[in-house]
């Protein structure tokens, strides 16, 4: 049964609109597998600009934000996992289903069950929220394309690295981690300032990508049948990362934006999406590994979250914030007091 919550959102009204208008919201109206989150945070994710900036496949008037923190208002006749005023994380998946209600930025957001985890009391709301996107995201590379052993606890050693490149982004943060997590040792790319982060996240190895000789000290590093994934994907990263795999022996390279480098006859590019994410992986992450592994400490939420006050009037100015970039830092609006 619907409940009449009264909502408002972000709206873009129409394709490249800005700033985004606050106005009613949709209502909540959850299927079965879905809860409705009364949210508190929501991060911002660079295809909020670019798509705020470029063709999209949607209709308008729509409402951007990919993920959410809050309490569960409402759940679905089939839900099991969760209970009402549960502190939880979610991934939405408006993108894919296309509808209002299944994105982030306004008062109620609606989320599918398998993209839901509960926040352990010992781990701020706030922290929490940035890891739905980043965690979907490295999951898709390293579960779904390169089939690794699933995260756990206490992982078997793989005798296999990998490179992330841009360990300290939102997506090569939680990559660092899952790989570890799946038995992996890591090597990985970020900027001098950001080398204590990346190691306390699980890191071995990591180079400054702006050193002039970052290519040949990664070849150093890596022998044939080690993966890679380009967590930055810029044109320039592809194709470096290309070269890299290629000098190794070639195999898939995984790229979370469309292959648009330059790469070598051996390599072969694949872009990784975080949606769908299929229920078995879904409920493996966000109901048991995320969970168990941010209690246990064995998980950062990580990159630290940079908040802005004033609900939904503020989305315009964090998406603004995102797209002249960030550092080991991401962009989250208080949407509602907690
Ligand atoms: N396909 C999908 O489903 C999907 C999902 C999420 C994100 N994405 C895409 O993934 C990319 C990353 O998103 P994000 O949210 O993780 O980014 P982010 O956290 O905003 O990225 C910021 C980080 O990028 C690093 N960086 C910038 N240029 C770099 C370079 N040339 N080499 C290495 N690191 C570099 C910076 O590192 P330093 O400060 O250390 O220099 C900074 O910490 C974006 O293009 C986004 O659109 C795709």
């Amino acid at each position: 049964m619907a409940v009449p919550f009264v909502n408002e959102a972000a709206w873009l009204p129409t394709a490249n609109a800005r700033p985004v208008k606050v106005a009613d919201g949709p209502k909540p109206n959850p299927s079965k597998n879905e809860v409705v989150i009364k949210v508190v945070y929501a991060p911002v994710n660079p295809s909020d600009w670019k798509m705020q900036d470029g063709p999209t496949h949607l209709t308008y008037p729509f409402i951007h934000g990919l993920e959410v923190a809050g309490k569960i208002v409402q759940l679905g006749s089939d839900v099991t996992q969760f209970k009402l005023n549960q502190r939880v994380i979610g991934h939405c998946d408006g993108l894919l289903t296309q509808k209002t209600t299944n994105m982030g930025f306004q008062l109620y957001s609606t989320c599918a069950e398998h993209l839901v985890s509960p926040v352990p009391d010992s781990v701020a709301l706030l922290n929490a929220a940035v890891l739905p996107v980043g965690i979907d995201t490295a999951a898709a590379a390293l579960y779904d394309h390169l089939k690794l052993p699933l995260p756990s606890l206490n992982p078997s050693p793989i005798a296999k690295k990998i490179l992330i490149w841009g360990g300290s982004s939102s997506c090569g943060s939680s990559a660092i981690q899952l790989a570890v997590a799946s038995g992996l040792e890591v090597v990985t790319t970020a900027s001098s300032s950001n080398h204590e982060l990346v190691k306390s996240l699980g890191a071995t190895h990591v180079l400054d990508y702006k050193d002039l000789d970052v290519v040949d000290r990664l070849l150093s590093l890596l022998k044939p049948g080690d993966y890679i994934v380009d967590c930055i994907a810029t044109k320039e990263t592809q194709t470096t990362c290309g070269e890299i795999l290629g000098r190794i022996g070639g195999g898939k390279l995984l790229v979370v934006n469309i292959p648009e480098g330059a790469f070598p006859e051996n390599v072969e590019p694949s872009m990784v999406i975080c949606l769908p994410v299929t229920p078995e992986l879904g409920s493996h992450m966000w109901h048991k590994f995320i969970p168990e592994a941010l209690a246990a400490g064995k998980y950062q939420a990580k990159p630290d979250p940079h908040l802005l006050a004033g609900g939904l009037e503020s989305v315009q100015d964090g998406i603004d914030l995102l797209r002249k970039g960030v550092s080991a830092k991401k962009v989250v609006i208080e949407i509602a007091a907690e």
